[in-house]
């Protein structure tokens, strides 16, 4: 009977542990790219993308999107968005941003501004606590026959 109890109990605690670690480990990656993706929101006003761009539309070309997954597909690499920055794209609207415009650390927190605007991959598995408590379930109950 205590056996069980016990169980409980430890069934309890170790999901506790389990949730605090679970809460550390997925809210520090997230606050260390908040700061990125913050910064680069503000750069990309302040460079004024926004105004050609703004949320990450295209005013003038508005097949030409900074989002989505047509977007990421053609963007694999944060590298070739890099160079449509600083290279602009000819005869197009497309302005480009040198260095004493936009540092090479500038172009990288707009970038990332511009990645959070694509739906993130799928969240990591096992972020979740245990839905299964240990609690015992009587479902694996023997069931009594009503006709023996
Ligand atoms: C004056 C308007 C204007 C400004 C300012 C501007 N863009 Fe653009 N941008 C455009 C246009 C127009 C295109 C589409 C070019 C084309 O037709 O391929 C474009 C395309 C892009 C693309 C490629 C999109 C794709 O789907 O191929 C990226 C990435 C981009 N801009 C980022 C930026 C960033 C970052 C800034 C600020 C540093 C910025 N743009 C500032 C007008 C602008």
């Amino acid at each position: 009977m205590n056996s069980i109890l016990l169980r409980i109990a430890r069934t309890r605690k170790t999901s506790t542990i389990f949730l605090a670690l679970s809460l550390v480990s997925s809210i520090q990656p997230e606050l260390a790219k908040e700061t990125a993706v913050s910064r680069g929101k503000n750069l990309f006003a302040k460079a004024t993308c926004e105004g050609c761009h703004p949320g990450g539309e295209n005013l003038l070309h508005p097949s030409k999107v900074l989002k989505g997954q047509n977007f990421a597909s053609r963007y694999k690499n944060d590298a070739d968005i890099a160079k449509v920055i600083r290279s602009g794209i000819r005869d197009t609207g497309m302005p480009s941003f040198t260095r004493e415009q936009l540092s090479d650390a500038e172009v990288k927190d707009i970038i990332a501004y511009i990645r959070s605007l694509t739906a993130p991959p799928p969240a990591p598995t096992g972020s979740k606590g245990p839905k299964s408590s240990g609690r015992p379930s009587k479902a694996n109950a023997p069931t009594k026959k009503l006709h023996p």
